[in-house]
């Protein structure tokens, strides 16, 4: 078997270039560039809180939460999905696969770190370089909105599951979700901007040379950011892969709408105004937020509107 790809984080303007038109090299510049720091700007962490989130999103979807035995991960990055199922008892060991050689490092790190057993490859969840018939459980987190065919990726799941084994993805964007948040975070980003270019709130206003950097990460992101999904649609790819007791299931609204200039305003003013208690005031707002979601909006509210969407099934027996 030929070796792992190495991380490649310093790409050069022509391979950036070359990007544009590329969305799975787009991918591998991106996330090998953001592999590193990826934890801090996504605030995941691999305690109480990311295991709870990862295992309720999981219980959601699947109805259960396992123990499975062997579990792939798909689109791995850092590790966030998979490490916090495992030490939250649903999986016991895990390969984590990524198309980027940085995360893929990062990850099978984090695992160690955790003392978790856990192995690692660079893959591309179209081509997955595994047996058939390998795993209880496949998983991936945000993963599939960035792969071009996603039914390719499907039927490569139903591939290297055992009969009877599940498949669960989740938080990927909803087509109605993604386009009152993309709005919002782009509202978000333009004021702030813009309000701190005055006299005295100057202050919050992170220098130029950063704005320009997360501006060209943004436009790098565009490129890298695929798709979107109706449910019904997600399901019926399943199901069109081989899946059965397939469904999809969304969640966060108000959450998402709360969320989304959250995270904006924090990317565009400098780290050190935001101290512990924004981010806890943050968070628990958020954490309400996502309780008045589940417990009262999802039951009067149609699924579509939600922002995350998240498809389970098995590989028939
Ligand atoms: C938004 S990140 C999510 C990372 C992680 N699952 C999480 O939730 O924090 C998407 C990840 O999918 C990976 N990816 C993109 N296209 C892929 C593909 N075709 N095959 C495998 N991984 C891919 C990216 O490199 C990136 O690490």
């Amino acid at each position: 078997m030929a070796a792992d790809p190495r991380p490649h984080p310093h790409a050069t303007a022509e391979e950036v270039e070359a990007a544009y038109a590329d969305p799975k090299l787009a991918n591998v510049l991106y996330h090998d560039w953001e592999a590193d720091t990826y934890d801090e700007k996504w605030s995941i962490s691999y305690d109480e809180r990311c295991i709870t989130y990862a295992t309720d999103r999981f219980r959601a979807a699947a109805g259960d939460a396992g123990p499975y035995g062997h579990a792939l991960e798909l689109g791995c990055g850092t590790g966030f999905f998979l490490l916090n199922l495992m030490q939250g008892g649903v999986v016991d060991r895990g390969s984590v696969t990524d198309l980027s050689p940085g995360m893929v490092e990062v990850a099978t790190r984090n695992a160690a770190s955790l003392g978790l057993p856990v192995d690692g490859r660079v893959a591309d969840a179209e081509r997955i370089p595994y047996d058939d018939d390998t795993f209880d459980l496949v998983v991936g987190h945000a993963v599939l909105h960035h792969i071009p065919d996603v039914p390719a990726a499907l039927r490569e799941v139903l591939r290297v599951l055992k009969p009877g084994g599940r498949f669960v993805f989740a938080g990927d964007p909803t087509n109605i979700g993604n386009f009152y948040a993309r709005r919002l975070g782009r509202l978000t980003w333009w004021l702030t901007t813009n309000v701190t270019k005055l006299g005295p709130l100057s202050s919050w206003r992170r220098p130029q040379a950063e704005l320009d950097e997360s501006s060209r990460a943004a436009a790098l992101e565009a490129v890298v950011d695929l798709h979107t999904f109706d449910p019904g649609e997600l399901e019926r790819y399943a199901r069109r892969a081989g899946a059965v007791d397939v469904r999809a299931v969304t969640d966060e609204l108000s959450a998402a709408l709360f969320g989304w200039p959250v995270r904006t305003f924090e990317a565009a003013v400098p780290r050190d105004k935001l101290g512990f208690g924004w981010a806890m005031f943050a968070y628990r707002t958020w954490q309400r937020l996502s309780w008045v979601d589940e417990h009262v909006l999802s039951r009067v509210l149609p699924k579509e509107i939600f922002y995350n969407v998240s498809v389970t099934g098995r590989k028939p027996v």
